[in-house]
């Protein structure tokens, strides 16, 4: 039974990026022995990013997740067991099926029988994630969820295809959302528009044991910037009137880092200044799913986030998706 007063809070964040940080120059240098050529300046001026973090061969998403799972639960000093309900945003699950949450809850160690299944929305999975998991808990069906972003780009990515390879990276980000009667969660907008699922896609399935069609990511970059600057904007000033918010009251804009120059756009246009957005795409490049929970926990971690302030989380991505949340931490 849904009770009013009943809400999510945020108790622990926790992030995960894989030991191989690789430079546009690193970058560069390798793809040029395959006669790809980009350079340092390019990335940069298109993008804001100067390196990103690329998985081991042996380290799966659910590997990813895992560390950054511990580093969650470790903040919220809560015990594993007490988790009810496990999220993970991805679109680069470890198989088929299971999904990536069933492989993290026996990872933990975690044998309650809590519910656990993945979210598939790209790069908006973890805006998708929190608003399903504060929707469980505040209706009462789940007590403490682990909602993650964990993603291995690397591995769909087309290194003979410069316009996308240049861009993503790997990485993992988590929070423990608990029930509360103080306010957390105070509000979330999703949306979705199926008819532009062709400019950011990977379209392969397996069939009959092969791969039928492209496995690799393919991107129209113009047509995603120009959606993603109309779409980000709408979907903040929703989440925002629906917690009786102005831009005003945002401390600390968390868009999902894909490209610099969008993510200003965006802040501009809501009117929030830069020195209040947290920037990461610099240094993870796009980690898609992952990218606003790394964010989040890189700024609780040095400090900038802090008790009772209003953080705004906005993401969009493949489907076309997009979505956002006002959380107060
Ligand atoms: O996470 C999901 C959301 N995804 C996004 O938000 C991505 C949105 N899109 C973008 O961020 C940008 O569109 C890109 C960064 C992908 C591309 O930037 P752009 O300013 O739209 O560049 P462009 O596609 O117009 O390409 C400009 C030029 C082209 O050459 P010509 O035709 O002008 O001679 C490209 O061939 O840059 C060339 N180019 C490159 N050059 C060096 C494209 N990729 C590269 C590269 N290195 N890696």
């Amino acid at each position: 039974m849904a009770q009013s007063n009943l809400y999510s809070r945020v108790i622990g964040t926790g992030s995960y990026l894989p030991a191989d940080r690789v430079t546009n120059q690193d970058l560069a240098d390798r793809l040029a022995k395959q006669g790809v050529e980009t350079s340092d300046e390019w990335i940069v001026a298109r993008t804001g990013i100067h390196a990103r973090h690329f998985a081991a061969p042996n380290e799966t998403t659910s590997d990813l997740a895992l560390h950054a799972s511990r580093n969650a639960i470790e903040a919220a000093g809560i015990d594993p067991d007490s988790i009810d309900l496990i999220i993970v945003a991805t679109s680069t699950p470890d198989f088929v099926f299971p999904s990536t949450a069933c492989l993290l809850q026996n990872k933990l160690g975690i044998k309650n029988g809590g519910a656990a299944f993945d979210i598939q929305a790209v790069c908006s999975g973890f805006a998708y994630a929190v608003a399903t998991a504060d929707s469980f808990i505040r209706g009462g069906m789940n007590r403490t969820a682990l909602v993650v972003g964990a993603e291995t780009f690397s591995r769909i990515l087309d290194f003979n295809d410069r316009t996308t390879c240049v861009l993503f990276g790997d990485g993992a980000g988590a929070v423990i959302l608990q029930a509360s009667d103080e306010p957390g969660v105070l509000s979330s907008a999703l949306h979705a528009d199926g008819s532009h699922s062709s400019i950011l896609c990977t379209p392969g399935n397996v069939n009959k044991g092969v791969i039928e069609g492209s496995a690799f990511l393919h991107m129209d970059g113009q047509a995603v910037f120009k959606l993603a600057v109309k779409v980000l904007e709408k979907v903040a000033v929703e989440a925002l009137e629906k917690a009786r918010l102005t831009p005003g009251d945002i401390d600390w804009l968390i868009p999902h880092q894909a490209n610099i120059r969008i993510m200003e756009s965006t802040a501009k246009k809501l009117h929030v200044p830069l020195e209040r957005m947290v920037v990461t795409v610099g240094e993870h490049g796009n980690t898609s799913a992952a990218s606003i929970p790394l964010a989040l926990d890189v700024a609780v971690r040095d400090g900038r986030i802090k008790r009772g302030q209003h953080v705004l989380i906005e993401g969009v991505g493949g489907g076309f998706t997009w979505g956002a949340s006002v959380i107060r931490y």
